[in-house]
């Protein structure tokens, strides 16, 4: 549905103890939780999750990183999801993102950069599926 999109926190903001902060600001932003769980990604779970980035010269790094500690994993609604969440997350690179999104506030790095939003619709459905039954989406 073009109403919903995925996200995790990362292990670097879950780490940090901004799992609150970026709550705060996923419904600050007009997005209701409708599904969550903290939660930790396998290797192999990585790979599947990022395998249209399995070529690029970072995908080790990636997955060591989304792997190291837990995550929250979200689906959250709102009309126009996908593109108002990646508008309210900011640039993948924290330095190039503009003020008041998550990852000006709370990103280190392009690699660790605090959260992730799907970039398609048909992604966010694809994404919430692999992590969350269908009982488990309200
Ligand atoms: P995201 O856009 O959520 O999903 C792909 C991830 O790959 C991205 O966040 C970053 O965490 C990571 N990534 C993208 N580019 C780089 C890079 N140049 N170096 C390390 N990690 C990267």
């Amino acid at each position: 549905a073009n109403n919903r999109t995925f996200t995790m926190i990362k292990p670097d903001a879950v780490e940090k103890g901004h799992i609150g902060g970026i709550l705060n600001m996923i419904t600050e932003g007009g997005f209701r939780i409708v599904a969550m769980k903290l939660t930790q990604l396998t290797v192999a779970d990585a790979q599947k999750f990022y395998a249209v980035h399995s070529e690029r010269p970072f995908f080790g790094e990636l997955v060591e990183f989304m792997t190291r500690g837990p995550i929250v994993a979200a689906i959250l609604e709102k009309d126009n999801a996908v593109e108002d969440f990646r508008a309210l997350i900011g640039a993948t690179n924290p330095a190039e993102a503009a003020e008041g999104t998550i990852r000006k506030k709370y990103a280190t790095s392009i690699g660790e950069n605090a959260v992730h939003g799907s970039d398609s619709d048909e992604n966010a459905a694809i994404e919430g599926a692999f992590h969350f039954a269908g009982r488990e989406q309200f």
